[in-house]
């Protein structure tokens, strides 16, 4: 088999980036692990970014989160009990997030997929890429117990944090970043409608706590537990039990509690590799950062990415521009960082970490005070959760 480039992974990066490429007549192969439907029973976070919209849009995937998403033009943060809105439209210059589930999206993406005539392999394992920094790279994989081997210009990898591609890249040629933090995120979804018609996030002294949704009858929280906290532990009345008292007394009061239809451990982490390429091997979305979900910007950071690789490729086989090929981390690593920075400084404000001392947690609780009180603060916090711009590929 022959294809211009193989992308490893059908998760949100490697979808999508497959469908801008189609778009562009840029022939792909997509190689997946498991099957669709366990690609489908993840949950994860449902905030976008205009960026990740207008892809979304542009790679023939849009039309369904353009008539079932949310637009929200704010977002709160409340501390120890006090409220306060970042009005996003007001603070900068009329933007907003999209309220839209990745499970749907992910479908979404995957169905314009069926319509194109590009080929995904799904349960493909070994997948494995070759001469990545040679002349002819290739990827080796076993599907239905045959062995596949497809000749390619480029091999993107969008297989996750715990996939192939950046273990294929030596480790002299490498440099991770890695911070993990003492706690994760249980999180519940229910059919319930939710308890503020716009997200708030909760920084209380029982840990943080998080109001989200799905749509306006299906809502989605979190409270943040221990490093070592198993989902068994926690029935769904002891969940609701929890999120109540942490929640401001108003809310605390409204709360529509119901049985939980999913109920996981999120772990809280911050990751980076530098460089996100090797010769023809580009790192996409998770195979190359985590952040923790403080801020929802591990999917927006993903897409940044895309529209790197997929602006690049479109120059390189369009325009015959090759040189620019080589600037594809250092785009990226800009615009991976700010967001790194934004969620680990969301992070740190916004939860009670075992080994923070009380001086440190005064500290952190009057600097978001700061922020909050005063428009040049919010505007700094509203313009990067609703995303920073792209970086011109030229
Ligand atoms: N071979 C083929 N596929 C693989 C392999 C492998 N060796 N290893 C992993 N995969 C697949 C996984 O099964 C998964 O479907 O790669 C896909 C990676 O998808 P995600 O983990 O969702 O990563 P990504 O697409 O970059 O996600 C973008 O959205 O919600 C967020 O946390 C997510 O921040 C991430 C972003
Ligand atoms: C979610 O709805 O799952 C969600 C929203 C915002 C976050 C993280 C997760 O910051």
């Amino acid at each position: 088999m022959k294809t211009k480039v193989v992308i490893i992974g059908a998760g949100p990066s490697g979808l999508l980036l497959g469908q801008l490429l189609h778009k562009k007549g840029i022939d792909n192969i997509i190689l997946e692990r498991v099957s669709p439907d366990y690609v489908l029973g993840r949950i994860r976070a449902g905030i976008l970014e205009q960026g990740f919209a207008k892809l979304l849009r542009e790679a023939g995937a849009g039309e369904r989160m353009d008539e079932e998403g949310e637009i929200h033009g704010g977002v709160e943060i409340a501390i120890n009990g006090e409220r306060s809105r970042l009005d996003f439209k007001k603070l900068t210059n009329g933007k907003s997030v999209i309220v839209y589930g990745q499970t749907e999206l992910t479908r979404d993406l995957m169905e314009a997929r069926d319509r194109s005539n590009q080929i995904s392999y799904y349960e493909a394992s070994n997948v494995k890429p070759h001469n990545v920094v040679g002349e002819r790279p290739y990827v080796s994989f076993e599907h239905q117990g045959q062995k596949h081997k497809i000749q390619c210009d480029y091999i993107a990898g969008c297989d996750g944090f715990h996939g192939v591609s950046r273990k294929t890249i030596p480790e002299e040629c490498k440099t991770e970043y890695d911070r993990v933090y003492p706690g994760g995120w249980l999180g519940v979804l229910s059919e319930t409608p939710p308890v503020n018609p716009e997200l708030v996030y909760i920084r209380h002294e029982r840990g943080f706590a998080l109001c989200s949704m799905r749509s306006q009858t299906r809502s989605r929280y979190y409270i943040q537990v221990g490093e070592d906290e198993a989902v068994e532990n926690w029935s769904d009345g002891k969940f609701w039990q929890e999120l109540k008292r942490r929640l401001p007394d108003d809310l605390a009061a409204k709360l529509v509690t119901g049985p939980s239809i999913e109920k996981s451990i999120a772990p809280m982490r911050s990751f980076v590799v530098e460089p996100m390429q090797y010769g023809k091997l580009f790192l996409l979305g998770d195979a190359a950062h985590i952040v923790p979900p403080t801020g929802a910007k591990g999917l927006n950071t993903a897409a940044g990415d895309v529209y790197t690789l997929y602006s690049i490729l479109d120059q390189v086989y369009n325009e015959g521009n090759e040189d620019i090929i080589s600037r594809y981390s250092e785009i990226c690593l800009r615009r991976v960082w700010a967001g790194e920075r934004f969620s680990w400084w969301m992070s740190n404000l916004l939860h009670k970490f075992e080994g923070v001392s009380d001086f440190e947690e005064k500290v952190h609780s009057s600097e978001l005070e700061y922020y909050l009180a005063t428009e040049l603060g919010q505007k700094i916090i509203a313009e990067q959760y609703v995303g920073l711009a792209y970086d011109e590929i030229e």
